[in-house]
């Protein structure tokens, strides 16, 4: 990484963790990998309206729409991250995000309004998407105890238990109703 040499900035919290002048080249992997999940989270934010929009199934709607709320809050509790780190928060380009969401909308555009198969689609999209959550925030949580950075570890935590949530309510409204209602859905030739 070319900048990893760059000086660190003033309020750099290296002086929080005192570990050592090697701590900083993870640190801003760490900073890094914040401002791409920043980007992730305000890019779902604008997704889950279309979800929930495409949605038939009431379940699924109200699903999409509290993650959109819950969703708030990651981005907030980013921005404390942010602030712990004595950054400004800022956003960078995710293109693993984007691909995924676009995908989801590759799905709205192939199915029917009001099928359950459009809903079994969103549902996969939407499963990738809080896969995508977990994994990253299950490694920065852990990259910010390594770090000593036990605040941000937290919040780092909260929100991907909340993520691990939304996964789980997801499989339920797949196999409990959604899955069964699309596969007594006809093809075009019935
Ligand atoms: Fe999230
Ligand atoms: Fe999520």
């Amino acid at each position: 990484m070319a900048n990893a040499t760059k000086k660190a900035p003033s309020k750099s919290p290296q002086a929080k963790t005192a570990k050592g002048a090697n701590d900083s080249m993870l640190q801003e992997f760490f900073a890094d990998s914040i401002k791409d999940i920043y980007y992730a989270e305000k890019h779902i934010i604008k997704t889950l309206p279309k979800m929930a929009k495409a949605a038939t199934s009431p379940e699924l709607k109200q699903a999409f729409q509290e993650h959109l709320e819950v969703s708030k809050t990651h981005v907030t509790r980013l921005e404390k991250v942010f602030e712990l780190l004595g950054q400004k928060p800022q956003a960078k380009k995710c293109e693993a995000i984007e691909g995924i969401t676009k995908e989801g909308e590759g799905i709205i555009e192939d199915t029917e309004q009001g099928t359950a198969t459009r809903d079994v689609g969103l549902i996969m999209a939407a499963q990738k998407v809080e896969h995508y959550e977990i994994s990253t925030y299950g490694g920065l949580s852990q990259l910010a105890t390594t770090l000593g950075f036990d605040d941000a570890a937290e919040l780092l935590t909260a929100t991907l238990e909340e993520e691990k949530e939304a996964d789980m309510m997801l499989t339920g409204i797949a196999e409990n109703d959604v899955n069964y209602s699309a596969a007594e859905e006809g093809g075009e030739d019935n």
